[in-house]
């Protein structure tokens, strides 16, 4: 369904939410609205393919609609799957989708608390942007202890520039990416308003500063598009 959330002229515009509304045009809109989505999903299978073993765990953070895990079935990867999400109608939305001895998708709002154990590989793509900002850290340390050693974890995010010229340049570089994918002016301009406080993009630095911090010694970018960078960490 195409995603035409901010498509009219709202009058009072509230928070941006995972709802209902959303979750229908969940896939349009991340296509439309996430430079080079099919290619990240696909360079996180290529990590995953290398370096998984038979039943190993994985962990899909902010899982969404779990678009990772149809990936992941393709590949027909003999794999444990966990998908995480707050958003009840993500996880709905999900397990309507797949139906597998494999998969397990659980609704639960990740916070500082958030733990798990035996983790192989955790996957957190465009959703640590949405955890409040002094939480990350411990959250990112949890990680780290939640996953075996030499297992891995896989960030992606929407990154600000720390140079405020060029974070405007980014800006108006991503604003043309949305409008070649058909948003207008008026779309992207509430969404924005939508998004404040709600999307909190760190720098680059500060991303790799909450990896270091957490216990990774091993760190490096996989993919980057101007202003959304992904990142492999090795415990
Ligand atoms: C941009 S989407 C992630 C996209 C998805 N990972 C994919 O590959 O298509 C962000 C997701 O994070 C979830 N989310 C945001 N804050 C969360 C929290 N505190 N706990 C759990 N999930 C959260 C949202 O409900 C949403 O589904």
């Amino acid at each position: 369904m195409k995603d035409t959330v901010y498509l009219k002229k709202k009058t009072k515009i509230s928070s941006f939410k995972f709802n209902q509304e959303v979750t229908n045009v969940f896939d349009d809109m991340l296509v439309r609205s996430v430079p080079l989505y099919e290619v990240i999903h696909k360079s996180i299978i290529n990590i995953i393919k290398k370096v998984y073993f038979s039943n190993c765990k994985i962990l899909d953070l902010g899982c969404s609609n779990g678009k990772l895990f149809s990936v992941l079935l393709s590949e027909q990867l003999n794999v444990k799957y966990i998908g995480v999400d707050s958003s009840p109608f993500m996880i709905k939305e999900a397990l309507g989708r797949y139906n597998d001895k494999n998969c397990q998708f659980i609704t639960k709002n990740i916070d500082q608390d958030f733990k798990m154990e035996n983790i192989d590989i955790v996957v957190a793509n465009l959703t640590i942007q949405f955890i409040q900002p002094e939480i990350r850290q411990q959250l990112i340390k949890n990680l780290y202890h939640s996953l075996n050693k030499n297992s891995y974890l896989i960030i992606v995010e929407k990154e600000i520039c720390e140079n405020n010229d060029l974070a405007a340049l980014f800006t108006e570089i991503y604003h043309d990416f949305k409008k070649q994918h058909g948003y207008s002016d008026l779309e992207i301009q509430q969404k924005i308003k939508a998004l404040k406080n709600i999307l909190i993009p760190f720098t680059a630095q500060q991303n790799i500063d909450l990896l270091k911090n957490a216990g990774f010694e091993k760190i490096n970018p996989f993919i980057r598009w101007f202003n959304f960078s992904g990142y492999i960490a090795k415990k």
